[in-house]
């Protein structure tokens, strides 16, 4: 389905599966990188939120193993979205500021200078999807876009399960169904439940797209069909 094609603020939260599926992968921040300049130089308002992937997962696992307390597990899975959103920024040399935003207030700051925040967890007790969610609405952006390691919200995790049907469209009611009530850490859901919660007050289109979409997402904004899944409420 086509978007709408004028200068938009987009919110893009890049799941960490995507940038650091094990270890941060060049080829995958480039192209990030490469489609934020793209959509700068189109004159797009860009906030940018980024995810812990693997690192964060097993700092978590191994914390869990010594009997950490939730809320410090969360930290540490806050810990290491930071550190990815640092990379990403500096990969984004001036289109970006090198001390990547703590909370929205300052995010807010670098996108009114015409740059484009980057943001990594804030919080404990839920993932980058819910700030990529509170981004949107902090920022006002035209529309939340999710970029991750699969290519839409499917009925089930079709990497274990091979009879998983895609969505090309998904109700927040159906999709809190898919991922369950609760966020634990380093908990490994297309989507969490927070996020999902924040959706249903959110006036904005929410699409979520496969990272093979990564280098065409400009032309999809500019009114060129995608194959992922949207979020309707
Ligand atoms: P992620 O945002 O990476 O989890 O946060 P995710 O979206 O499930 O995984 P990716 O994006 O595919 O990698 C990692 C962990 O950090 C803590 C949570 O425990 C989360 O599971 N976290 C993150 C917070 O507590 N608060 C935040 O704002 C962000």
């Amino acid at each position: 389905m086509g978007l709408i094609g004028i200068c938009v603020r987009v919110t893009i939260n890049f799941g960490g599966s995507v940038l650091v599926p094990d270890w941060p992968d060049f080829s995958w921040v480039r192209s990030a990188v490469n489609m934020i300049r793209e959509l700068k130089a189109r004159k797009h308002d860009v906030f940018v939120v980024v995810g812990g992937g693997k690192p964060a997962r097993r700092y978590i696992e191994v914390g869990r193993n010594f009997g950490i307390s939730e809320n410090s597990l969360h930290k540490l899975g806050i810990d290491i979205t930071r550190v990815n959103a640092r990379l990403l920024s500096l990969a984004l040399g001036d289109l970006s500021d090198p001390e990547p935003p703590l909370n929205f207030r300052e995010a807010i700051q670098i996108l009114l200078q015409g740059k484009v925040p980057v943001m990594g967890g804030t919080v404990p007790g839920h993932t980058t999807d819910a700030v990529a969610a509170m981004a949107a609405r902090a920022s006002n952006s035209d529309l939340l876009v999710y970029f991750t390691d699969v290519d839409g919200i499917y009925s089930a995790d079709p990497k274990s399960d091979p009879s998983a049907r895609k969505f090309d469209r998904i109700t927040t009611q159906e999709l809190l169904k898919l991922v369950g009530p609760k966020v634990t850490p380093g908990m490994n859901t297309v989507l969490d439940p927070v996020a999902v919660k924040l959706f249903e007050r959110l006036n904005i289109r929410i699409l979520v797209l496969g990272k093979e979409e990564i280098s065409r997402f400009p032309d999809i904004l500019g009114g060129k069909k995608h194959r992922g899944t949207e979020i309707l409420r």
